[in-house]
């Protein structure tokens, strides 16, 4: 198993840790489907589309409530999409799986771990104090 979600400690938002525990599920899928030699590519562009997704919905947050980090977030973003795209294509252009299999298993794991302790705590933590901000607002 690439990740077990379990080993990480959670973030200030439930939704937030609902998207990336399904991220760590579609990628061990993928993973195991890569390693008993059925067609992988199915089950990397789930993981890809999940994280297109995931990380827009972030973007979308951290732009409208004004993220200070937002730059910086998004390009930790985009620059894993990008090795994400670039090792997808390797693998559809060849069929050689060795970088595909690299990325998700030593490559995006070690990402993921990083970016969700650091740029995501951060940004859940925002998000769950502008909410609060706004429930007193409603309260006054
Ligand atoms: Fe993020
Ligand atoms: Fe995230």
């Amino acid at each position: 198993m690439t990740i077990d979600f379990r080993d990480y400690r959670p973030l200030a938002l439930a939704q937030m840790n609902r998207e990336h525990e399904e991220f760590a599920n579609l990628l061990n899928e993928a993973e195991q489907a890569l390693l008993m030699g059925r067609a992988g590519l199915p089950y990397l562009r789930r993981v890809y589309e999940h994280c297109q997704q995931h990380f827009a919905q972030e973007e979308r947050d951290m732009e409208y409530l004004r993220f200070p980090a937002l730059a910086s977030h998004r390009h930790e973003h985009q620059r894993i999409l990008q090795q994400f795209a670039d090792a997808l294509a390797g693998y559809e252009n060849s069929g050689d799986m060795t970088a595909v299999l690299e990325f998700l298993m030593d490559v995006i794991p070690d990402w993921f771990g990083r970016h969700m302790n650091d740029y995501d705590r951060a940004l859940s933590q925002f998000l769950v104090q502008q909410e609060q901000k706004q429930d007193q607002k409603r309260a006054h």
